[in-house]
């Protein structure tokens, strides 16, 4: 595995591929990484003949007084990891290699709508630097396809959204959420707990669960429920953001009619901001 930091040398490597005829899957992630991670890399590896993973703390999608300067980077142990997963070209640029013009004078690319609520509402200006920072990235390596986890359920919509609104020619695909025995999804910022933090933080899925099983029973009552869910998380000692049902495709409110949904949540453990999500197809 070649590690690069330039969009030049990247290229390169992309150059000599295309021309011997062989598909590229590109990972986005911002390192860190863990098993979550890695299983997309392996997904990746049976989309197509070459895989490349970026690795970039992205800071134009923190808000101010978030974590983009304690953000874990541990590139050392990624770059093991990932060649061991048979990764061929790690793509690490520096923020000036991201962002020449700087981030104030930066192109923006937003997704209208979908960029505000959930956890748009709560971190404003989150979604536009993901979805700023993903087109550059497919811009930069013109996969032809591109890896991302459920977990991140607004995130895979937002992307998908730009994707076919841009008519861009990249099959998004997304990889099932990784998670601890106990149900807890896998994330980087799972370290931000402390021992009580971690022991109350699987009511989140828990809670998705139960809320599930009722949608899997009949109930119809959203807003009953979405009250059921966040009371559950306040009384498992979190501070929830929000507890939401909404239909998958777009993340609209349901109607009693609909048949895919979503289940979402997030919330505030210590000082770990949490959040997980499941479908329920009814
Ligand atoms: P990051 O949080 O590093 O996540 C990179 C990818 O890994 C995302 O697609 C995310 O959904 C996926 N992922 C994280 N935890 C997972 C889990 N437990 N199971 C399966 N997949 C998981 O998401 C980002 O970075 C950034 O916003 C990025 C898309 C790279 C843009 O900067």
């Amino acid at each position: 595995m070649k590690t690069v930091t330039t969009i030049s040398s990247l290229r390169e490597h992309l150059k000599d591929w295309r021309q011997c005829g062989q598909t590229i899957a590109l990972v986005p992630t911002m390192g860190n990484l863990h098993p979550g991670h890695l299983s997309l890399v392996e997904l990746a590896r049976t989309l197509a003949e070459r895989v490349v993973v970026s690795l970039f703390v992205n800071p134009t999608q923190f808000g101010p007084g978030e974590d983009y300067e304690s953000y874990p980077r541990t590139l050392d142990g990624d770059q093991r990891q990932l060649m061991r997963a048979g990764v061929d070209v790690l793509f690490a640029p520096s923020v000036a290699e991201m962002y020449p013009l700087g981030q104030q004078d930066s192109t923006v690319v937003a997704v209208p709508g979908l960029n505000r609520i959930l956890c748009g509402q709560f971190r404003p200006g989150h979604f536009d630097g993901v979805s700023s920072v993903v087109t550059r990235l497919f811009a930069i390596v013109q996969p032809d396809s591109a890896v991302f986890g459920q977990k991140d359920y607004q995130q895979l919509s937002i992307i998908r959204r730009l994707q076919a609104d841009l008519h861009l020619p990249i099959r998004i695909v997304a990889a099932a959420t990784q998670r601890e025995a106990d149900g807890l999804a896998l994330s980087s910022r799972n370290q931000y707990l402390d021992a009580s933090g971690r022991a109350s933080a699987p009511a989140i899925y828990r809670s998705l669960l139960a809320c599930r099983e009722q949608l899997a029973a009949g109930a119809r009552d959203f807003a009953r429920l979405e009250a059921e869910g966040h009371a559950t998380l306040v009384a498992a000692g979190l501070r929830p953001d929000y507890f939401a049902v909404r239909r998958a495709a777009d993340l609209g409110e349901p109607a009693v009619t609909d048949r895919h949904l979503a289940v979402l949540a997030a919330a505030h453990v210590g000082r770990a901001r949490l959040i997980d999500n499941i479908l329920v197809d009814l």
